[in-house]
């Protein structure tokens, strides 16, 4: 699936792929075995950030010719009654994935919201179960959307990725970790770097493959990059720009780094718009699995 041109690595441009093939494969399987994907999202309070993120999602499971169902919960909804909307959804068979829009309120046990979700279902990767699976190297994980979306763009960039020295910078069980278990999954050897870390720009400059998913506007400059290295920034950052307003930044320097590494995602349009479609990509995937049917022979 190769999209890109130069050392630029283009998310909108995979992600659009991406987004097609979905829609081909959501077709299929509507013709033949008449099954339609459903994916549920779940938001409880009225946070603008993730309402909109939540509109962007609706928006492109309609358009890959899913379905697609929102919840929208008060902010003071108790957890027993979140817990009541989620078993509904498990129940559900016309849903094949569900998703719990993080942060949710204070009042709320997160960890146990998301267990809550049946294995199955999750499509956000987030239960422990999918997490041990991916930690066992399970090809039965449902695996987080962003980590999913950057190790294939990966991989379609330089094929096999064994043997090669990747240093992912940040630990977060979200990105972070699932990323560090997809690289050891492909046989890289792996440094997974953190706020504590000693010698991080030494440690990064080791790396053939440099995955940046720490939250600090362009922390990692070009002269941290090995020549010919091939960088994945999943930092966004919005920061004040010269004569007023605000623009994106990733958490590397894009203007020294793409200089130095053989391929670079930008931000924005890099990891950013992998997100919501590998978040169709798993619903996908686990209609076909609900239903025991070989996704690779749609
Ligand atoms: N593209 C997407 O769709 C997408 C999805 C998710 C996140 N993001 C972005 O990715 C970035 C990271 O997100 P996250 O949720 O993983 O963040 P997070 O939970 O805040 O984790 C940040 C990680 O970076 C580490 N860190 C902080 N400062 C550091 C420093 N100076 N040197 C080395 N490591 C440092 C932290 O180390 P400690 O553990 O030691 O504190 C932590 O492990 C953010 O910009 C976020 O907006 C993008």
């Amino acid at each position: 699936m190769s999209d890109s041109t130069g050392n630029i690595i283009s998310g909108t441009e995979f992600s659009a792929k991406l987004r097609a093939t979905i829609k081909h494969k959501v077709t299929i399987l509507k013709e033949n075995y008449s099954i339609v994907p459903g994916l549920a999202v779940v938001l409880v309070g009225d946070d603008p950030a993730s309402q909109i993120y939540v509109r962007n999602k609706g928006k492109q499971t309609l358009e890959a010719g899913m379905k697609s169902v929102e919840h929208k919960l008060a902010e003071d909804t108790k957890e027993e009654d979140l817990l009541e909307v989620i078993k509904e959804l498990n129940n559900d068979n016309t849903i094949h994935g569900i998703l719990v829009q993080l942060p949710l309120p204070a009042h709320i046990d997160e960890e146990r919201v998301i267990n809550s979700i049946s294995v199955e279902k999750d499509v956000d990767g987030f239960h422990l179960t999918n997490i041990g699976l991916l930690s066992t190297g399970s090809d039965k994980a449902v695996i987080p959307c962003t980590p999913l979306g950057s190790i294939m763009m990966l991989k379609d960039r330089l094929g096999s990725l064994s043997g090669k020295k990747a240093i992912v910078v940040g630990r977060s069980n979200i990105v972070g970790k699932p990323m560090a278990a997809l690289l050891l999954k492909e046989s890289c050897t792996v440094t997974i770097a953190h706020s504590r870390t000693k010698n991080l720009k030494e440690e990064c400059q080791k790396a053939d493959i440099l995955v940046a998913a720490v939250g600090r506007p362009e922390m990692i400059k070009g002269d941290w990059i090995k020549p010919g290295a091939v960088v994945l920034d999943v930092g966004i950052n919005r920061i004040e720009k010269e004569g007023g307003g605000t623009r994106l930044v990733g958490d590397v320097e894009f203007s020294s780094a793409s200089k130095v590494a053989s391929a670079i995602t930008p931000v924005p349009g890099g990891v950013g718009p992998m997100t919501i479609a590998c978040l169709l990509e798993n619903t996908l995937q686990q209609a076909c699995r609900i239903n025991n049917i070989e996704s690779s022979e749609l």
